[in-house]
């Protein structure tokens, strides 16, 4: 058995870190791991504009721990009144990578998104232009279409159309939650890839319902089948570079989520590495981690791989209950459970 696992130094392809006090509790967890992380957009109100990107960028640089070095990678939050020129001032920044679709009221923090896509085809044209990446929440939002099948259906209406119109824009798929997904992704030559996440490689949907209803499993897009998951973990440890490591870490405050209408997200960046390992290892193919953490997302965006390591150690380790939040707490995925694997912090 392995006992120790040395890795490049990893990235974050997907991440919430909020802002505030709340921001300065949970990014101390992402960067003692991830040497950059794209950042997401979504903050109330939301990140729509460079000189906003630029300074949320300033707040995160901040609130580094001292002698930490992490590079926030910043996004822009597509609206339906996105102006063209906004894409060139985001690509001149040199600190924007991409720009992120919400369909409106698809998650958390969506309501500003957009209501049609083809609503921002001059922007998504000038996108392709400036090489900058769309990323997608794959979800559709119509009342009428069951939460379970919102993933695919966006596959079928919305992504695939688009990647037509705009053969030339490179497009992240995030936090993919299906077979359909993993197939939509694969039967595509070049120019798209996936994100996925610790929870999606790790648990099905009866997670949510397991002797009860378990509000720290919710997240969007919602867990799925068994299926669903074999195929991601199939996907994850295949050793295919277009599937690449973005935890969707999503810190939310314990009431909110203990909530008569909980919000969705999972926290899960104080173990995010550990998790990914867990997962891998299941599947007999710990070699393949380093690839989908550490080279493959940064290979996509263009960016050069980190020469630094870093080391998982088999040592037991428990998750604690809760963590600080600002002033909240929020509860961590695995809240209780005990780790075998643990990252050595140098
Ligand atoms: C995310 C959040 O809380 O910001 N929640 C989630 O369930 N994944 C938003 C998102 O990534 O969709
Ligand atoms: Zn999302
Ligand atoms: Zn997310």
């Amino acid at each position: 058995m392995t006992d120790s696992l040395t890795l490049r130094r990893p990235d974050d392809w997907h991440l919430h870190l909020r802002d505030g006090a709340a921001m300065a509790s949970v990014l101390p967890h992402t960067a003692r791991q991830f040497g950059r992380a794209i950042v997401m957009p979504n903050l109330k109100p939301p990140v729509t504009q460079t000189a906003s990107a630029v300074a949320y960028r300033e707040r995160i640089l901040a609130a580094l721990p001292e002698g930490v070095r992490f590079e926030p990678l910043m996004t822009l939050y597509l609206t339906d009144n996105m102006p063209v020129d906004e894409i060139d001032r985001a690509r001149d920044s040199g600190v924007i990578f991409g720009c992120k679709l919400y369909p409106a009221g698809a998650t958390t923090h969506s309501d500003a998104g957009v209501t049609d896509i083809r609503k921002i085809d001059a922007v998504l044209a000038r996108m392709a232009e400036l090489g900058l990446t769309l990323q997608v929440h794959g979800e559709v939002t119509h009342e009428a279409v069951d939460i379970f099948d919102r993933e695919q259906r966006f596959i079928d209406e919305v992504l695939a159309p688009c990647m037509q119109r705009h053969p030339k824009l490179k497009v992240v798929f995030e936090h993919i939650t299906t077979r359909s997904a993993v197939e939509f992704v694969r039967s595509k030559p070049e120019g798209l890839a996936a994100t996925i996440t610790p929870q999606h490689l790790l648990y099905n949907r009866n997670e949510i319902f397991r002797g009860g209803i378990r509000p720290h499993f919710y997240c969007l897009p919602i867990l799925k089948t068994e299926s669903d998951r074999t195929a991601l973990v199939e996907a994850a440890t295949s050793g295919d570079p277009r599937f690449f490591l973005g935890t969707d870490s999503a810190p939310h405050a314990r009431h909110t989520k203990e909530n008569a209408c909980g919000c969705a997200g999972m926290y899960s960046a104080h173990a995010a590495l550990e998790l990914y390992a867990i997962a891998f290892e299941q599947a007999g193919a710990l070699e393949f981690l380093e690839g989908f953490a550490s080279e493959f997302g940064a290979d996509f965006y263009g960016l050069p791989r980190h020469e630094e390591r870093i080391r998982l150690i088999r040592r037991d380790w428990a998750i604690p209950a809760s963590y600080h939040f600002g002033d909240d707490e929020i509860v961590p995925m695995g809240a209780g459970l005990t780790l075998p694997w643990k990252l050595e912090i140098a």
